[in-house]
């Protein structure tokens, strides 16, 4: 199939960026969408130009590192899919395509598609841990994990830290993520002791980013490529309400109460 793809071209967060226009022929409806990436490179690279920048890794759905706007949509039109694992035979011959990096004043464009998504790696370091020793396995058994606890636990891991979340929201914010990797560590017993801190340290990091709060739009779940569900982050604010009580700390205080939007105009 033939298609024709309009990319935003962008040689580094400084230089201001642009669409280019390129047709690419030969699509296989088996290739994954960074495999006509992989062609469309191949041709600009032989005829001496620039290859378009984008990240990936595993090209399994796993990593987190592949994602962008496919016609305004991250990770494109399939609903619980990366864009690694996006496969062409859901596009149509002659389709136009518009790609762009994510939106979003947390995170800048390096180059093309590439954006830097460290906003993210410091909500993580402020919390996203347990601190007991490691050492050698410990006796199976000798934790307890409730079935229902494990269950939440394995679904909030499943957030691979795309960012998807982050473009979709009208306000840039990263309830959903952050609400998973809280989640995931405040529902297992090992968790507990760190509960209140996590919680408090990893809302208070990423309302030191460049994001918004949450106001109930959905759309991050929408595009969610796990399908991290919404009510993790009503699970979030319950714990922050209890870590603040607990604390004595004032929740808004916490977390800001603005509610601006984060989104870069371009
Ligand atoms: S919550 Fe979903 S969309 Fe957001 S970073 Fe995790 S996997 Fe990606
Ligand atoms: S390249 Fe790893 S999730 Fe897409």
């Amino acid at each position: 199939m033939k298609l024709t793809l309009r990319i935003w071209r962008q040689k580094d967060t400084d230089t201001a960026g642009r669409f280019v226009t390129y047709p690419v022929d030969n699509v296989s409806g088996d290739m994954s969408f960074l495999e006509m990436l992989d062609v469309l490179n191949e041709e600009l690279t032989n005829r001496g130009e620039e290859p378009v920048a984008f990240e990936h890794d595993c090209r399994e759905g796993i990593c987190g590192s592949c994602g962008f706007l496919i016609d305004g949509v991250p990770h494109g039109p399939r609903r619980h899919t990366t864009t690694c694992q996006l496969h062409m035979r859901f596009f149509k011959d002659g389709d136009s395509l518009t790609l762009e990096p994510w939106r979003a004043k947390a995170f800048p464009v390096v180059r093309d598609l590439v954006v830097d998504r460290s906003a993210f790696d410091r909500i993580i370091q402020a919390g996203g841990y347990i601190t007991a020793p490691t050492g050698s396995a410990p006796e199976a058994g000798t934790i307890l994990v409730p079935k229902e606890a494990a269950d939440t636990a394995m679904d909030a891991a499943a957030c691979i830290g795309c960012g998807a979340c982050v473009a979709a929201c009208p306000n840039a914010a990263a309830m959903l993520f952050t609400a998973a990797k809280v989640t995931h560590l405040n529902a297992l017993p090992q968790g507990q002791p760190e509960r209140d801190a996590r919680t408090l340290n990893m809302i208070a990091a990423m309302a030191n980013e460049d994001l918004g709060s949450c106001t109930n739009h959905g759309e991050c779940e929408a595009v969610c490529p796990k399908g991290i569900p919404l009510e993790f982050i009503a699970g979030l604010n319950r714990d922050l309400i209890g870590a603040a009580f607990r604390r004595r700390r004032e929740p808004l205080a916490v977390v800001g109460a603005a509610q601006q939007p984060a989104h870069e105009d371009v």
